[in-house]
């Protein structure tokens, strides 16, 4: 039985991976941080079961990693874990290239402080922020790098730091370049999910507006189930090399917001341009959409689209398996129900709704 170890098991690529090794017969460990309250949303249906083992670590913390990566002795690391949200980057840069740059760093010395340099193969969880300002499009494997924020430069270090070691020890050590991947457990406040809670709370009388930023921002958003797939496939590769994981399709967040308010039940209108752009409701001419400078970032990547041809050839992925139709239905229809079962004020995740109507959390 292969054992595999994910740091950032409680996030949404984690958990869908977590469920996606156990499936293949995996021995799966998960590290989670210490927290004053002890529940993890997206792996409560997995905790308890055979095969699934959690262990306290922080990837701030050195001693922590060496100890869990020693006393598991992975066949297989994922490193998922990071502070993901670019916004919060420029905000908490320092923290972010703690975990995000240096934190790689750490999982790659702890494996070969463990005598693992050898054996252990490691996905290193990197990211289509890397091409950042963009200078080409669709970006490939080749596309020169011009990250834009403060979490793609921590990312970048991830990226060049796994190449190294790969390089210098000779480690089975890549990294996933993958474009935005969503779903129904999608961080709250990324776009994708920010919209479909928000269609969903409006349809339902139960939020007045939504506030965006950026509606001309384009993206290249694939299914996060799906993609949990090519990191595991990455591994398996006969030789350790990198791959950009994308759709090779892209959308607008405007037309993301269309398609979700239509599946909501509201067909939007949007009128005016920048600042002043509004989205309507045709039925009732009420405005749901505004946009907000609050929203808007200090350096916005505002391009990607990705060419997924070798993951293709190589791996044998399908990059079309659930279309951006289906992944919007997909996340409305579970934010409806959801959605229907809230009432204001029963849950602390309620105040982050109000927080994002009001713009007081980006
Ligand atoms: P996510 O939902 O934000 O999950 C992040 C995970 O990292 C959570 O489990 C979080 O734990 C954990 N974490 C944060 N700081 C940590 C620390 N100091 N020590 C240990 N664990 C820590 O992110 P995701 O969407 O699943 O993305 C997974 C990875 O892929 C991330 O590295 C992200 O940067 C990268 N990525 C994501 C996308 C995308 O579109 N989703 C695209 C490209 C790359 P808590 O639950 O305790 O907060
Ligand atoms: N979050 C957010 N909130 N983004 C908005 C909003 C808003 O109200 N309005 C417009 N946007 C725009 C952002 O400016 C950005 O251009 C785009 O929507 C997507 O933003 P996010 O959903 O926050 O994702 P991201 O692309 O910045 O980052 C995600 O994808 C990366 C891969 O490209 C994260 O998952 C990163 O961890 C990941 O590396």
């Amino acid at each position: 039985m292969k054992k595999a170890l994910i740091t950032g098991v409680t996030g949404q690529d984690g958990s869908f991976l977590a469920e996606f090794l156990l499936e293949k017969g995996y021995d799966v460990h998960g590290l989670i941080r210490r927290s004053s309250v002890d529940f993890r949303e997206r792996i409560a249906h997995l905790e308890g079961r055979e095969n699934f083992h959690l262990h306290y670590g922080d990837l701030c913390d050195s001693s922590s990693i060496f100890g869990v990566i020693a006393a598991v002795r992975p066949d297989e690391i994922y490193n998922l874990a990071a502070q993901s949200h670019v916004q919060v980057s420029f905000d908490s840069p320092e923290f972010t290239a703690d975990i995000d740059a240096t934190g790689v760093l750490r999982v790659l010395e702890a494996v070969r402080h463990a005598g693992l340099a050898g054996t252990c193969r490691i996905y290193q969880a990197s990211t289509s922020e890397l091409y950042g300002k963009v200078e080409e499009v669709p970006q490939n494997e080749q596309t020169p790098f011009h990250p834009y924020s403060p979490y793609a430069v921590a990312k970048q270090y991830g990226f060049w730091i796994v190449k190294e070691y790969r390089e210098a020890y000779g480690m089975f050590a890549c990294s996933g370049i993958l474009f935005n991947h969503e779903s129904e457990r999608r961080g709250e406040t990324f776009v994708t999910r920010k919209i479909t809670l928000a269609a969903a709370r409006i349809a339902q009388g139960k939020q007045e507006k939504l506030l965006l930023g950026n509606l001309d921002s384009l993206r290249d958003w694939g299914y996060a189930k799906d993609y949990v797939e090519c990191m595991w496939l990455i591994l398996q590769h006969h030789r350790p090399e990198d791959f950009v994981i994308a759709t090779g399709v892209q959308h607008s967040v405007r037309e993301f917001a269309l398609l979700a308010f239509r599946e909501a039940g509201i067909e939007l209108e949007f009128r005016g341009s920048g600042i002043d752009e509004k989205g309507y409701d045709r039925a009732t001419g009420r405005v749901v959409v505004e946009v907000s400078p609050d929203f808007y970032r200090p350096t916005d990547v505002v391009n990607l689209w990705g060419d997924p041809s070798k993951a293709k050839r190589e791996l044998g992925w399908n990059p079309a398996k659930t279309s951006f139709l289906e992944l919007v239905q997909l996340m409305v229809r579970h934010d409806m129900e959801k959605v229907a079962v809230e009432r204001a004020g029963e849950r602390v995740r309620t105040n982050l709704a109000e927080y994002l109507e009001k713009g007081v959390v980006k």
